[in-house]
Protein backbone atom coordinates (compact mmCIF):
# COMPACT_ATOMS: atom_id res chain seq x y z
CA UNK A 1 0.00 0.00 0.00
CA UNK A 2 1.57 3.36 -1.26
CA UNK A 3 2.06 5.85 1.45
CA UNK A 4 2.11 9.78 1.20
CA UNK A 5 5.64 10.82 1.48
CA UNK A 6 6.86 12.26 4.99
CA UNK A 7 8.89 15.74 4.54
CA UNK A 8 11.47 16.89 6.38
CA UNK A 9 14.02 19.97 5.67
CA UNK A 10 17.02 17.59 5.31
CA UNK A 11 17.07 13.65 5.16
CA UNK A 12 20.18 11.90 6.98
CA UNK A 13 20.51 8.02 5.82
CA UNK A 14 22.86 6.75 8.98
CA UNK A 15 22.64 6.71 12.62
CA UNK A 16 26.97 6.17 13.39
CA UNK A 17 29.27 8.74 13.95
CA UNK A 18 28.87 10.88 10.87
CA UNK A 19 25.08 10.62 10.30
CA UNK A 20 24.53 11.88 13.81
CA UNK A 21 27.21 14.82 13.75
CA UNK A 22 25.81 16.44 10.81
CA UNK A 23 21.71 15.97 12.26
CA UNK A 24 22.87 17.20 15.60
CA UNK A 25 24.51 20.18 13.69
CA UNK A 26 21.17 21.16 11.61
CA UNK A 27 18.85 20.25 14.04
CA UNK A 28 19.54 23.24 15.93
CA UNK A 29 17.64 25.07 12.86
CA UNK A 30 15.93 22.26 10.60
CA UNK A 31 13.44 19.88 11.08
CA UNK A 32 16.00 16.69 10.43
CA UNK A 33 15.01 12.79 9.75
CA UNK A 34 17.68 10.16 10.74
CA UNK A 35 16.91 6.77 9.03
CA UNK A 36 18.96 3.56 10.45
CA UNK A 37 18.50 -0.01 8.62
CA UNK A 38 18.27 -1.45 12.33
CA UNK A 39 18.92 -0.51 15.87
CA UNK A 40 20.71 3.20 15.97
CA UNK A 41 23.34 1.63 17.26
CA UNK A 42 24.21 -1.25 14.62
CA UNK A 43 26.79 0.77 12.11
CA UNK A 44 30.52 0.82 12.93
CA UNK A 45 31.25 2.90 15.08
CA UNK A 46 29.89 1.37 18.18
CA UNK A 47 32.25 -1.09 17.48
CA UNK A 48 35.66 1.02 17.26
CA UNK A 49 38.10 0.35 19.76
CA UNK A 50 40.83 2.01 19.67
CA UNK A 51 40.21 5.27 19.60
CA UNK A 52 40.33 8.84 17.75
CA UNK A 53 43.61 10.75 16.89
CA UNK A 54 43.90 14.25 16.82
CA UNK A 55 47.12 16.60 17.84
CA UNK A 56 46.29 17.38 21.56
CA UNK A 57 49.63 18.03 23.59
CA UNK A 58 52.37 20.58 23.06
CA UNK A 59 54.86 18.21 21.94
CA UNK A 60 52.64 16.87 18.70
CA UNK A 61 51.89 18.96 15.67
CA UNK A 62 49.82 18.98 12.96
CA UNK A 63 52.57 18.61 10.60
CA UNK A 64 53.36 15.76 11.90
CA UNK A 65 49.78 14.21 11.87
CA UNK A 66 49.55 15.66 8.19
CA UNK A 67 52.84 13.49 7.44
CA UNK A 68 51.78 10.44 9.01
CA UNK A 69 48.61 10.53 6.96
CA UNK A 70 50.03 11.13 3.71
CA UNK A 71 52.98 8.46 4.19
CA UNK A 72 50.27 5.76 5.07
CA UNK A 73 48.19 7.18 2.62
CA UNK A 74 51.00 6.63 -0.52
CA UNK A 75 51.21 9.94 -1.60
CA UNK A 76 47.22 9.53 -2.81
CA UNK A 77 45.50 11.73 -0.18
CA UNK A 78 44.76 15.07 -1.00
CA UNK A 79 46.81 17.35 1.02
CA UNK A 80 44.23 20.10 1.41
CA UNK A 81 41.89 17.82 2.75
CA UNK A 82 44.34 15.89 5.16
CA UNK A 83 45.17 19.33 6.34
CA UNK A 84 41.41 20.57 7.07
CA UNK A 85 40.99 17.49 8.89
CA UNK A 86 43.60 17.38 10.79
CA UNK A 87 43.37 20.78 11.61
CA UNK A 88 40.39 20.45 12.80
CA UNK A 89 40.76 17.16 14.96
CA UNK A 90 40.81 19.06 18.09
CA UNK A 91 38.06 20.77 17.98
CA UNK A 92 35.86 17.79 17.30
CA UNK A 93 37.37 15.91 20.01
CA UNK A 94 36.77 18.93 22.39
CA UNK A 95 33.20 19.06 21.24
CA UNK A 96 32.68 15.30 22.03
CA UNK A 97 33.87 15.55 25.55
CA UNK A 98 31.45 18.65 26.18
CA UNK A 99 28.47 15.44 24.70
CA UNK A 100 30.04 13.25 27.75
CA UNK A 101 32.46 10.72 26.16
CA UNK A 102 34.83 9.96 28.88
CA UNK A 103 38.39 10.35 27.27
CA UNK A 104 40.51 8.43 29.29
CA UNK A 105 41.94 10.73 31.74
CA UNK A 106 46.42 11.15 31.71
CA UNK A 107 47.71 8.17 33.49
CA UNK A 108 50.46 10.25 35.28
CA UNK A 109 47.79 13.09 36.69
CA UNK A 110 48.50 16.00 34.16
CA UNK A 111 46.20 17.97 32.83
CA UNK A 112 44.06 16.27 29.14
CA UNK A 113 43.73 12.81 28.36
CA UNK A 114 45.59 9.60 27.95
CA UNK A 115 46.75 9.56 24.34
CA UNK A 116 47.36 5.79 23.17
CA UNK A 117 49.75 5.06 19.82
CA UNK A 118 48.80 3.16 16.18
CA UNK A 119 50.64 1.95 13.77
CA UNK A 120 52.21 4.65 11.23
CA UNK A 121 51.61 7.38 13.90
CA UNK A 122 55.07 9.14 15.05
CA UNK A 123 53.73 10.31 18.08
CA UNK A 124 50.46 9.28 20.57
CA UNK A 125 48.05 11.27 20.07
CA UNK A 126 44.74 8.76 19.72
CA UNK A 127 42.07 9.52 22.50
CA UNK A 128 40.54 6.39 23.28
CA UNK A 129 37.73 5.53 25.88
CA UNK A 130 39.11 2.51 27.63
CA UNK A 131 39.31 -0.03 24.50
CA UNK A 132 35.78 0.93 23.53
CA UNK A 133 35.93 4.29 22.51
CA UNK A 134 33.46 3.59 19.72
CA UNK A 135 30.57 2.51 22.40
CA UNK A 136 31.05 5.66 24.54
CA UNK A 137 30.96 7.63 21.49
CA UNK A 138 27.75 6.46 19.83
CA UNK A 139 26.06 6.36 23.21
CA UNK A 140 27.17 9.94 23.50
CA UNK A 141 25.71 11.05 20.21
CA UNK A 142 22.56 9.31 20.55
CA UNK A 143 21.88 10.98 24.01
CA UNK A 144 22.37 14.32 22.28
CA UNK A 145 19.89 13.31 19.58
CA UNK A 146 17.09 12.07 21.50
CA UNK A 147 17.23 15.44 23.71
CA UNK A 148 16.70 17.54 20.31
CA UNK A 149 13.22 18.61 19.81
CA UNK A 150 14.10 18.73 15.81
CA UNK A 151 15.20 15.51 15.21
CA UNK A 152 13.17 12.55 14.38
CA UNK A 153 14.49 9.65 14.79
CA UNK A 154 13.44 6.68 12.06
CA UNK A 155 15.45 3.05 13.07
CA UNK A 156 14.23 0.11 11.28
CA UNK A 157 14.58 2.02 7.66
CA UNK A 158 15.92 -0.11 4.83
CA UNK A 159 16.93 3.07 2.35
CA UNK A 160 16.43 1.17 -1.09
CA UNK A 161 17.42 4.10 -3.77
CA UNK A 162 17.35 7.64 -3.83
CA UNK A 163 14.56 10.00 -4.64
CA UNK A 164 15.77 12.19 -7.54
CA UNK A 165 13.71 14.44 -10.17
CA UNK A 166 13.21 11.20 -12.15
CA UNK A 167 10.48 10.43 -9.82
CA UNK A 168 8.63 12.95 -9.92
CA UNK A 169 5.92 14.16 -12.43
CA UNK A 170 6.75 17.62 -12.18
CA UNK A 171 10.45 17.54 -12.81
CA UNK A 172 11.26 19.83 -15.48
CA UNK A 173 15.29 19.73 -15.05
CA UNK A 174 17.75 16.99 -15.95
CA UNK A 175 16.61 14.64 -12.97
CA UNK A 176 19.51 15.04 -11.05
CA UNK A 177 18.30 16.56 -8.11
CA UNK A 178 18.05 14.04 -5.01
CA UNK A 179 15.30 14.45 -2.57
CA UNK A 180 14.93 11.93 -0.38
CA UNK A 181 14.78 8.45 -0.21
CA UNK A 182 12.41 5.34 -0.92
CA UNK A 183 13.36 2.97 2.68
CA UNK A 184 11.92 -0.62 3.04
CA UNK A 185 10.05 0.34 6.37
CA UNK A 186 10.85 -3.22 8.48
CA UNK A 187 7.86 -2.75 11.12
CA UNK A 188 5.44 -1.99 9.16
CA UNK A 189 6.41 -4.18 5.90
CA UNK A 190 5.78 -1.28 2.97
CA UNK A 191 8.08 0.75 1.33
CA UNK A 192 7.86 4.68 2.73
CA UNK A 193 8.81 8.12 1.03
CA UNK A 194 10.63 10.57 2.77
CA UNK A 195 11.67 13.19 1.25
CA UNK A 196 13.60 16.46 1.96
CA UNK A 197 15.60 19.35 0.42
CA UNK A 198 19.11 18.00 1.23
CA UNK A 199 20.26 14.30 1.75
CA UNK A 200 23.10 13.25 3.73
CA UNK A 201 24.38 9.85 2.99
CA UNK A 202 25.72 8.39 6.02
CA UNK A 203 25.72 4.37 5.76
CA UNK A 204 29.35 3.59 6.37
CA UNK A 205 31.59 1.34 4.74
CA UNK A 206 31.34 -2.41 2.50
CA UNK A 207 33.04 -4.24 5.06
CA UNK A 208 30.68 -7.32 4.32
CA UNK A 209 31.78 -7.81 0.60
CA UNK A 210 34.14 -10.22 1.66
CA UNK A 211 34.01 -13.06 4.05
CA UNK A 212 36.09 -12.12 6.99
CA UNK A 213 35.23 -8.73 8.38
CA UNK A 214 35.58 -6.91 11.02
CA UNK A 215 32.57 -4.76 10.06
CA UNK A 216 29.21 -5.21 11.45
CA UNK A 217 26.74 -7.47 9.93
CA UNK A 218 25.08 -4.34 7.96
CA UNK A 219 27.99 -2.58 6.03
CA UNK A 220 27.09 -3.44 2.71
CA UNK A 221 28.34 -0.60 0.87
CA UNK A 222 23.82 0.47 0.52
CA UNK A 223 24.94 4.25 0.69
CA UNK A 224 27.81 3.76 -2.26
CA UNK A 225 25.64 1.87 -4.52
CA UNK A 226 22.66 3.93 -3.96
CA UNK A 227 24.80 7.18 -5.36
CA UNK A 228 26.04 5.25 -8.06
CA UNK A 229 22.77 4.36 -9.48
CA UNK A 230 21.76 7.96 -9.13
CA UNK A 231 24.60 9.06 -10.77
CA UNK A 232 27.30 9.84 -8.72
CA UNK A 233 30.96 9.30 -9.41
CA UNK A 234 32.60 6.56 -7.08
CA UNK A 235 36.44 7.26 -6.18
CA UNK A 236 39.45 4.88 -4.95
CA UNK A 237 37.11 1.25 -4.48
CA UNK A 238 40.13 -1.06 -5.13
CA UNK A 239 41.81 0.33 -1.31
CA UNK A 240 39.94 -2.33 0.72
CA UNK A 241 41.85 -1.59 4.36
CA UNK A 242 42.44 -5.27 5.55
CA UNK A 243 43.09 -5.16 9.63
CA UNK A 244 46.15 -7.46 10.63
CA UNK A 245 44.70 -8.69 13.93
CA UNK A 246 40.92 -10.18 14.06
CA UNK A 247 40.76 -12.74 16.54
CA UNK A 248 41.07 -16.05 14.98
CA UNK A 249 38.06 -18.42 16.46
CA UNK A 250 36.02 -20.79 15.06
CA UNK A 251 32.76 -19.12 16.16
CA UNK A 252 33.37 -15.77 16.76
CA UNK A 253 34.58 -14.57 13.11
CA UNK A 254 34.73 -10.78 13.52
CA UNK A 255 36.09 -9.89 16.85
CA UNK A 256 38.92 -6.98 16.46
CA UNK A 257 42.21 -6.87 18.47
CA UNK A 258 42.79 -3.02 18.83
CA UNK A 259 45.73 -2.03 16.68
CA UNK A 260 46.61 -0.28 20.72
CA UNK A 261 47.50 -3.82 21.90
CA UNK A 262 50.82 -3.44 19.12
CA UNK A 263 50.78 0.36 20.05
CA UNK A 264 51.40 -0.51 23.91
CA UNK A 265 53.79 -3.09 23.39
CA UNK A 266 52.07 -6.32 21.96
CA UNK A 267 54.50 -8.62 19.42
CA UNK A 268 53.58 -10.30 16.69
CA UNK A 269 54.84 -13.45 16.50
CA UNK A 270 54.90 -17.27 14.66
CA UNK A 271 53.20 -19.92 16.63
CA UNK A 272 55.08 -22.81 18.04
CA UNK A 273 55.88 -25.83 16.27
CA UNK A 274 57.19 -24.39 12.52
CA UNK A 275 60.45 -22.99 12.06
CA UNK A 276 60.77 -20.12 14.26
CA UNK A 277 58.23 -20.54 16.17
CA UNK A 278 57.71 -18.57 19.22
CA UNK A 279 60.02 -15.49 17.39
CA UNK A 280 59.10 -12.11 16.11
CA UNK A 281 58.49 -11.76 12.22
CA UNK A 282 57.76 -8.37 11.62
CA UNK A 283 61.47 -7.17 11.85
CA UNK A 284 62.17 -9.20 8.42
CA UNK A 285 59.56 -7.05 6.67
CA UNK A 286 60.12 -3.21 8.20
CA UNK A 287 61.78 -1.78 10.53
CA UNK A 288 59.57 -0.27 12.48
CA UNK A 289 58.09 -3.63 12.95
CA UNK A 290 54.45 -3.95 14.57
CA UNK A 291 54.33 -0.38 14.42
CA UNK A 292 54.32 -0.33 10.54
CA UNK A 293 51.43 1.31 8.60
CA UNK A 294 48.46 -1.38 8.98
CA UNK A 295 48.90 -2.72 5.00
CA UNK A 296 52.93 -3.90 5.55
CA UNK A 297 51.31 -5.72 8.82
CA UNK A 298 48.39 -7.10 6.93
CA UNK A 299 50.78 -8.32 4.01
CA UNK A 300 53.34 -9.78 6.44
CA UNK A 301 50.72 -12.05 8.78
CA UNK A 302 49.32 -13.10 4.85
CA UNK A 303 52.47 -13.75 3.45
CA UNK A 304 54.28 -16.15 6.74
CA UNK A 305 50.41 -17.61 7.03
CA UNK A 306 51.00 -18.46 3.32
CA UNK A 307 54.27 -19.96 3.61
CA UNK A 308 53.95 -22.23 6.31
CA UNK A 309 50.67 -23.32 5.71
CA UNK A 310 49.37 -21.51 9.34
CA UNK A 311 45.71 -20.81 10.28
CA UNK A 312 46.87 -17.88 12.68
CA UNK A 313 49.70 -16.15 14.19
CA UNK A 314 50.19 -14.84 17.37
CA UNK A 315 50.00 -11.39 19.06
CA UNK A 316 51.19 -11.07 22.46
CA UNK A 317 50.90 -8.73 25.48
CA UNK A 318 51.28 -11.13 28.35
CA UNK A 319 55.10 -9.88 28.93
CA UNK A 320 53.13 -6.16 30.30
CA UNK A 321 51.36 -8.02 32.79
CA UNK A 322 48.31 -8.58 34.47
CA UNK A 323 47.23 -5.32 35.52
CA UNK A 324 48.65 -3.21 32.73
CA UNK A 325 46.60 -5.35 30.23
CA UNK A 326 43.42 -5.33 32.55
CA UNK A 327 43.66 -2.02 32.44
CA UNK A 328 44.25 -1.16 28.66
CA UNK A 329 42.26 -3.58 27.58
CA UNK A 330 39.16 -4.23 29.53
CA UNK A 331 36.82 -5.13 26.87
CA UNK A 332 39.33 -7.26 25.02
CA UNK A 333 40.64 -9.33 28.00
CA UNK A 334 36.79 -9.88 29.14
CA UNK A 335 35.76 -11.44 25.89
CA UNK A 336 38.53 -13.27 25.53
CA UNK A 337 38.33 -14.63 28.44
CA UNK A 338 34.96 -16.20 27.62
CA UNK A 339 36.48 -17.80 25.17
CA UNK A 340 39.12 -19.40 27.10
CA UNK A 341 41.69 -17.04 26.12
CA UNK A 342 44.18 -15.23 28.97
CA UNK A 343 45.53 -12.56 27.29
CA UNK A 344 47.40 -11.72 30.52
CA UNK A 345 49.09 -15.09 30.42
CA UNK A 346 49.07 -16.16 26.62
CA UNK A 347 49.45 -14.54 23.20
CA UNK A 348 46.26 -14.02 21.35
CA UNK A 349 45.91 -16.08 17.79
CA UNK A 350 45.29 -13.58 15.14
CA UNK A 351 44.38 -13.01 11.75
CA UNK A 352 44.12 -10.45 9.21
CA UNK A 353 40.46 -9.25 8.31
CA UNK A 354 38.60 -6.57 5.72
CA UNK A 355 38.16 -3.55 8.12
CA UNK A 356 37.55 -0.36 6.06
CA UNK A 357 36.26 0.82 2.94
CA UNK A 358 39.05 3.54 1.95
CA UNK A 359 36.94 4.42 -1.12
CA UNK A 360 33.45 5.59 -2.60
CA UNK A 361 30.98 8.46 -2.80
CA UNK A 362 33.65 11.40 -4.41
CA UNK A 363 32.91 14.32 -2.38
CA UNK A 364 34.56 17.84 -2.29
CA UNK A 365 35.25 19.69 1.34
CA UNK A 366 31.61 20.41 1.96
CA UNK A 367 30.70 16.77 1.53
CA UNK A 368 28.82 17.79 -1.44
CA UNK A 369 28.52 14.66 -4.21
CA UNK A 370 28.05 15.10 -7.95
CA UNK A 371 24.10 15.41 -7.20
CA UNK A 372 22.46 18.41 -6.26
CA UNK A 373 21.19 18.28 -2.76
CA UNK A 374 23.25 15.26 -2.28
CA UNK A 375 25.88 14.84 0.29
CA UNK A 376 28.26 12.24 2.21
CA UNK A 377 30.00 11.75 5.29
CA UNK A 378 32.05 9.21 6.82
CA UNK A 379 32.91 5.92 5.03
CA UNK A 380 30.59 5.83 2.58
CA UNK A 381 32.78 9.13 1.14
CA UNK A 382 35.92 9.47 -0.71
CA UNK A 383 36.93 12.95 0.33
CA UNK A 384 40.95 12.77 -0.23
CA UNK A 385 41.54 12.17 3.18
CA UNK A 386 42.76 8.25 3.01
CA UNK A 387 44.82 7.75 -0.07
CA UNK A 388 45.75 4.78 -0.75
CA UNK A 389 45.44 3.33 2.82
CA UNK A 390 43.63 4.82 6.05
CA UNK A 391 46.06 6.21 9.01
CA UNK A 392 44.58 4.25 11.94
CA UNK A 393 42.08 6.47 14.21
CA UNK A 394 41.94 9.01 11.35
CA UNK A 395 38.09 7.53 10.22
CA UNK A 396 36.23 8.35 13.19
CA UNK A 397 38.05 11.92 13.19
CA UNK A 398 36.51 12.28 9.12
CA UNK A 399 33.06 11.46 10.01
CA UNK A 400 33.19 14.04 12.89
CA UNK A 401 34.99 17.02 10.60
CA UNK A 402 32.37 16.19 7.46
CA UNK A 403 29.39 15.75 9.43
CA UNK A 404 29.39 19.36 10.57
CA UNK A 405 31.04 20.24 7.34
CA UNK A 406 28.24 18.77 5.21
CA UNK A 407 25.53 20.11 7.73
CA UNK A 408 28.00 23.83 7.59
CA UNK A 409 26.86 23.63 3.73
CA UNK A 410 23.45 22.73 4.36
CA UNK A 411 22.70 25.60 6.94
CA UNK A 412 24.29 28.32 4.78
CA UNK A 413 22.77 27.43 1.36
CA UNK A 414 19.09 26.28 2.70
CA UNK A 415 17.53 29.96 2.02
CA UNK A 416 18.49 28.73 -1.71
CA UNK A 417 16.91 24.91 -1.36
CA UNK A 418 13.51 24.89 -2.86
CA UNK A 419 11.01 22.08 -1.33
CA UNK A 420 10.71 19.28 -3.19
CA UNK A 421 8.31 18.48 -5.99
CA UNK A 422 5.76 15.73 -5.86
CA UNK A 423 6.89 12.16 -6.00
CA UNK A 424 5.77 9.05 -6.94
CA UNK A 425 5.23 6.72 -4.10
CA UNK A 426 6.81 3.21 -5.01
CA UNK A 427 5.29 0.97 -7.59
CA UNK A 428 5.04 -2.99 -6.86
CA UNK A 429 2.25 -3.60 -9.34
CA UNK A 430 4.88 -5.22 -11.05
CA UNK A 431 6.54 -8.11 -8.83
CA UNK A 432 5.49 -10.65 -6.83
CA UNK A 433 6.33 -12.18 -3.74
CA UNK A 434 9.90 -14.16 -3.70
CA UNK A 435 9.47 -17.73 -4.47
CA UNK A 436 12.73 -18.79 -3.76
CA UNK A 437 14.41 -16.98 -0.61
CA UNK A 438 17.68 -19.08 -0.91
CA UNK A 439 18.96 -17.91 -4.30
CA UNK A 440 19.66 -14.67 -2.27
CA UNK A 441 21.25 -16.56 0.94
CA UNK A 442 23.48 -18.58 -1.66
CA UNK A 443 24.23 -15.24 -3.65
CA UNK A 444 25.07 -13.57 -0.57
CA UNK A 445 27.61 -16.59 0.32
CA UNK A 446 29.25 -16.71 -2.92
CA UNK A 447 29.78 -12.91 -3.74
CA UNK A 448 32.12 -12.68 -0.28
CA UNK A 449 34.28 -15.83 -0.81
CA UNK A 450 34.91 -14.98 -4.00
CA UNK A 451 35.57 -11.35 -3.26
CA UNK A 452 37.57 -12.78 0.02
CA UNK A 453 39.97 -15.21 -2.58
CA UNK A 454 40.49 -13.17 -5.31
CA UNK A 455 40.00 -9.27 -4.27
CA UNK A 456 42.24 -9.80 -0.77
CA UNK A 457 45.20 -8.73 0.09
CA UNK A 458 47.30 -9.76 -2.49
CA UNK A 459 45.56 -9.62 -5.96
CA UNK A 460 47.20 -10.60 -9.45
CA UNK A 461 45.39 -10.24 -12.70
CA UNK A 462 44.03 -13.88 -12.94
CA UNK A 463 42.63 -13.33 -9.96
CA UNK A 464 40.70 -10.05 -10.67
CA UNK A 465 39.41 -11.38 -14.25
CA UNK A 466 37.89 -14.52 -12.63
CA UNK A 467 36.51 -12.02 -10.03
CA UNK A 468 34.97 -10.70 -13.03
CA UNK A 469 33.84 -12.88 -14.42
CA UNK A 470 31.93 -13.96 -11.15
CA UNK A 471 30.51 -10.57 -11.06
CA UNK A 472 29.15 -10.51 -14.55
CA UNK A 473 27.57 -13.58 -14.02
CA UNK A 474 25.98 -12.97 -10.18
CA UNK A 475 24.80 -9.17 -11.08
CA UNK A 476 23.24 -10.70 -14.04
CA UNK A 477 21.51 -13.10 -11.95
CA UNK A 478 20.12 -10.85 -9.04
CA UNK A 479 19.44 -8.08 -11.58
CA UNK A 480 16.97 -10.29 -12.77
CA UNK A 481 15.64 -11.60 -9.34
CA UNK A 482 15.31 -7.78 -7.99
CA UNK A 483 13.02 -7.09 -10.92
CA UNK A 484 10.57 -9.65 -10.32
CA UNK A 485 10.01 -9.76 -6.67
CA UNK A 486 9.05 -7.61 -3.79
CA UNK A 487 12.38 -5.87 -1.74
CA UNK A 488 12.95 -7.37 1.27
CA UNK A 489 16.05 -6.05 3.30
CA UNK A 490 18.11 -8.99 2.43
CA UNK A 491 17.47 -8.72 -1.37
CA UNK A 492 18.42 -4.95 -1.15
CA UNK A 493 21.46 -5.61 0.99
CA UNK A 494 22.22 -8.07 -2.03
CA UNK A 495 22.18 -5.71 -4.95
CA UNK A 496 23.96 -3.38 -3.42
CA UNK A 497 26.85 -6.02 -2.53
CA UNK A 498 26.94 -6.92 -6.01
CA UNK A 499 27.06 -3.64 -7.11
CA UNK A 500 29.83 -2.78 -4.75
CA UNK A 501 31.56 -5.99 -5.96
CA UNK A 502 31.54 -4.57 -8.89
CA UNK A 503 33.02 -1.31 -8.53
CA UNK A 504 35.84 -2.78 -6.33
CA UNK A 505 36.88 -5.26 -8.90
CA UNK A 506 36.36 -2.48 -11.98
CA UNK A 507 38.43 -0.09 -9.76
CA UNK A 508 41.15 -2.93 -9.07
CA UNK A 509 41.19 -3.80 -12.75
CA UNK A 510 41.97 0.17 -13.94
CA UNK A 511 45.37 0.61 -11.58
CA UNK A 512 47.71 -0.97 -13.06
CA UNK A 513 50.13 -1.15 -10.11
CA UNK A 514 50.95 -1.78 -6.64
CA UNK A 515 50.25 1.13 -4.35
CA UNK A 516 49.11 1.17 -0.27
CA UNK A 517 46.36 -1.47 -0.10
CA UNK A 518 45.91 -2.50 -3.81
CA UNK A 519 49.08 -4.65 -3.99
CA UNK A 520 49.26 -6.61 -7.46
CA UNK A 521 51.58 -9.41 -7.79
CA UNK A 522 51.50 -9.36 -11.43
CA UNK A 523 52.58 -5.11 -11.63
CA UNK A 524 54.51 -4.93 -7.89
CA UNK A 525 55.88 -1.66 -8.22
CA UNK A 526 54.34 2.06 -7.96
CA UNK A 527 53.97 4.07 -10.93
CA UNK A 528 55.38 7.47 -10.79
CA UNK A 529 52.64 10.02 -10.37
CA UNK A 530 49.93 8.60 -8.09
CA UNK A 531 46.55 9.37 -9.61
CA UNK A 532 42.78 8.41 -8.33
CA UNK A 533 40.75 5.67 -10.07
CA UNK A 534 37.19 7.53 -10.50
CA UNK A 535 34.52 5.69 -12.29
CA UNK A 536 31.52 7.26 -13.88
CA UNK A 537 27.90 5.78 -14.16
P1 LIG B 1 28.62 3.64 10.63
O1 LIG B 1 28.98 3.94 12.03
O2 LIG B 1 29.01 2.31 10.09
O3 LIG B 1 27.06 3.83 10.52
C1 LIG B 1 26.38 3.51 9.33
C2 LIG B 1 24.92 3.81 9.54
O4 LIG B 1 24.25 3.74 8.31
C3 LIG B 1 24.22 2.85 10.48
O5 LIG B 1 23.32 3.57 11.28
C4 LIG B 1 23.45 1.96 9.53
O6 LIG B 1 22.27 1.42 10.09
C5 LIG B 1 23.09 2.96 8.46
N1 LIG B 1 22.76 2.37 7.17
C6 LIG B 1 23.56 1.65 6.35
N2 LIG B 1 22.87 1.28 5.26
C7 LIG B 1 21.63 1.78 5.39
C8 LIG B 1 20.46 1.71 4.63
N3 LIG B 1 20.38 1.04 3.47
N4 LIG B 1 19.34 2.32 5.10
C9 LIG B 1 19.35 2.98 6.28
N5 LIG B 1 20.44 3.08 7.05
C10 LIG B 1 21.56 2.48 6.61
N6 LIG B 1 37.97 4.06 13.30
C11 LIG B 1 38.66 4.89 14.10
O7 LIG B 1 38.87 6.06 13.75
N7 LIG B 1 39.12 4.45 15.31
C12 LIG B 1 38.92 3.18 15.76
O8 LIG B 1 39.33 2.83 16.85
C13 LIG B 1 38.20 2.29 14.92
N8 LIG B 1 37.99 1.01 15.31
C14 LIG B 1 37.19 0.21 14.53
C15 LIG B 1 36.87 -1.08 14.98
C16 LIG B 1 36.02 -1.87 14.23
C17 LIG B 1 35.68 -3.26 14.73
C18 LIG B 1 35.50 -1.41 13.01
C19 LIG B 1 34.60 -2.27 12.18
C20 LIG B 1 35.84 -0.14 12.55
C21 LIG B 1 36.68 0.66 13.30
N9 LIG B 1 37.00 1.96 12.87
C22 LIG B 1 37.71 2.78 13.69
C23 LIG B 1 36.38 2.51 11.68
C24 LIG B 1 35.20 3.39 12.11
O9 LIG B 1 34.53 2.78 13.20
C25 LIG B 1 34.20 3.60 10.98
O10 LIG B 1 34.88 4.00 9.83
C26 LIG B 1 33.20 4.66 11.36
O11 LIG B 1 32.59 4.37 12.59
C27 LIG B 1 32.15 4.80 10.28
O12 LIG B 1 31.15 5.66 10.76
P2 LIG B 1 29.97 6.09 9.80
O13 LIG B 1 29.16 7.06 10.56
O14 LIG B 1 30.51 6.48 8.49
O15 LIG B 1 29.17 4.73 9.58
C1 LIG C 1 41.91 -0.42 16.05
O1 LIG C 1 41.54 -0.16 17.19
O2 LIG C 1 42.88 -1.13 15.77
C2 LIG C 1 41.16 0.16 14.93
C3 LIG C 1 41.60 1.53 14.72
C4 LIG C 1 41.11 1.98 13.40
O3 LIG C 1 40.59 1.19 12.62
O4 LIG C 1 41.27 3.17 13.12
Amino acid sequence: MATRPQSFDAVIIGSGAAGLTAALNLARTMKVAVLSKGDLNAGSTTWAQGGIAAVLEAGDTFESHISDTMIAGAGLNDPRTVEFVVENAPRAIRRLAELGVPFNPDENGEEGWHLTREGGHSARRIVHVDDATGWSVQEALERAARAEPNLTLLPDMVAIDLVTGKHSPSEENDGRQVWGVYAYNRRARRVDTIVGKATVLATGGAGRTYLFSTAPRGATGDGIAMAWRAGSRVSNMEFMQFHPTCLYNLEVKNFLITEAVRGEGGLLKLPPGVEGGGERFMPRFDMRGELAPRDIVARAIDHEIKRLGLDYVHLDISHKGDSFVEQHFPTIHKKLLGLGIDMTKEPIPVVPAQHYTCGGVLVDRAGRTDLPGLYAAGEVSQSGLHGANRLASNSLLECLVYGEAAAQHILEHRADMAAPPDIRPWDESRVRNPDEEVVVQHNWREIRRFMWDYVGIVRTDKRLERAAHRVAMLKAEVEEYYGNFRVSPDLIELRNLITVADLIVRSARERPESRGLHYNFDNPHSLPVASDTVLVP
